[in-house]
């Protein structure tokens, strides 16, 4: 596809670009990977070699495939008209989008924007801390996460960072995050029949060692994403949401990955049938045709924050130069738009129903598969290098799957340098337009892999 000659863009990014979660020094023995067209399903590299993309970008973000014109057009014609002017005053995509958006999450009726996943979970971060000021004389200004969890790469959100080996190094951290277990089932830490209740109970036993009045917020992934895709057990939903009424504690469910469709609904929360005080999301709000993040909340959080105009600390004093840009909402509404129109949601959970059984099917055939789990096109495979003992296989191993499947030009995912000794799930997030062929090319290529990798054993 791509004849021009790359070679002054390979030298330059050797020279000069700092990759992302990346050991440079590999590039001391071969080039940097530069990802130069997409269509569809596909990206293209400097050689022209073409990659099914079963992660959506990466990180589960192109939500709606490459090459859309129709958001491009979109972004280009609200660039020209009126690019940028800070978030104090309003513009026409922003009001557009949220209503579009918030006409998906009743009970979520107010938007603020800004542009990262991470920088949306600390706008509800600090939200929490000032009810605290103002409502509770600085009580309840603690807020729990979950072991496996992940919610950025700032120090606050790495405060509040369920995997450790994201966190290691970055501290000393901030005061007041205090981490529940997690609610793996295949990975127990309770033997009992109602899993799921009593994984959310633990919890409960965190609240009642800290004093639940000084627990401000609950910070969950609907199923987490990077800490292994994690799909919560029966029952662990309901009893979350009972907890939070129980103890006054505001629900912050972060929707970075789950968002905009990736389980098949618009929200992963609404699997579940729960009412959360907050909801983040980024990364699909776009399919990163443009960067944008939004925070949603309730009337009733949003309440809090203007009932006094005579104290002139009252109101949320935050602000996001680039949650001002108008090419995240213009982008983000021929996304929703395109979601709508071709029935996406529906395709992720048929399709998501087929990628979800192809693994589990291939467990006959790959001992190496000890557990597979998803929701929609949000699925995991967790490889162990004994099914009995089920002793985690080695990241290297692990690694070794993923390059198995590149070398077939099929990009997959797995948890990386995130959970000590648990960096062995592969992660699957193809774009929502997936068709039968994709899903079965990309089981192929885990199938053939895997038979590589364990004939090497
Ligand atoms: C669940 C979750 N929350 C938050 C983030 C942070 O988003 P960002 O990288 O846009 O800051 C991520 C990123 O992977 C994520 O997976």
């Amino acid at each position: 596809m791509h004849d021009n000659d790359l070679s002054a863009i390979i030298e330059a990014d050797r020279a000069h670009v700092w990759h992302h979660m990346f050991q440079h020094q590999l590039l001391e023995s071969r080039d940097p990977r530069i990802i130069v067209e997409g269509k569809g399903m596909s990206v293209w590299d400097q050689n022209g070699k073409e990659f099914l993309d079963a992660v959506s970008g990466g990180v589960w973000t192109v939500n709606v495939g490459y090459g859309r014109e129709r958001i491009a057009n979109a972004v280009r014609d609200q660039l020209i008209k009126m690019n940028y002017f800070a978030g104090s005053a309003g513009s026409i995509p922003a009001a557009q989008f949220s209503e579009i958006l918030t006409s998906k999450t009743p009970g979520l009726s107010r938007m603020y924007y800004c542009n990262s996943g991470s920088e949306a979970n600390e706008k509800v971060f600090k939200m929490v801390r000032q009810i605290s000021a103002q409502r509770y004389g600085g009580k309840k200004s603690k807020i729990l996460y979950r072991e496996r969890d992940y919610h950025g790469t700032t120090i606050a959100t790495l405060s509040a960072c369920g995997q450790k080996q994201r966190a290691q190094h970055y501290g000393p951290f901030v005061p007041d995050f205090v981490e529940v277990p997690h609610c793996l089932e295949y990975r127990k830490q309770w033997d009992v029949e109602n899993y799921g209740e009593r994984a959310a109970e633990s919890i409960e036993e965190v609240i009642l060692r800290e004093g639940p009045d000084t627990v401000g917020a609950l910070c969950l992934e609907p199923v987490t994403a990077g800490g292994g895709v994690i799909v919560p057990p029966k029952g662990y939903w309901e009893k979350v949401q009972e907890i939070c009424t129980k103890y006054d504690i505001l629900l912050h469910i972060d929707e970075v990955v789950c968002g905009m469709g990736r389980t098949g609904e618009w929200f992963g929360y609404q699997n579940y049938g729960i009412k959360p005080d907050f909801v983040t999301t980024a990364k699909g709000v776009a399919s990163g045709y443009a960067a944008i993040a939004v925070m949603l909340t309730t009337d009733e959080v949003f309440g809090m924050f203007k009932d006094n105009a005579d104290d002139p600390l009252n109101y949320f004093r935050d602000i996001s130069t680039f949650g001002g840009c108008t090419a995240g909402p213009a982008a983000a509404i021929e996304n929703v738009a395109i979601i709508e129109e071709e029935g996406l949601l529906d395709n992720t959970k048929a399709m998501g129903k087929r990628l979800q059984d192809g693994l589990a099917a291939l467990m006959d055939k790959h001992p190496l598969i000890g557990d597979t789990r998803g929701v929609g096109l949000f699925c995991g495979a967790e490889l162990v290098a004994d099914r009995e003992t089920k002793e985690p296989l080695s990241e290297k191993l692990v690694q070794a799957v993923l390059g198995e499947c590149d070398k077939q030009g099929v990009i997959i995912g797995a948890t990386m340098r995130s959970l000590p000794g648990f960096n062995n799930t592969l992660c699957f997030s193809p774009a929502l337009i997936s068709k039968e062929d994709d899903i079965d090319r990309i089981l192929d290529a885990v199938d053939n892999s895997l038979t590589t990798v364990e004939k090497s054993l």
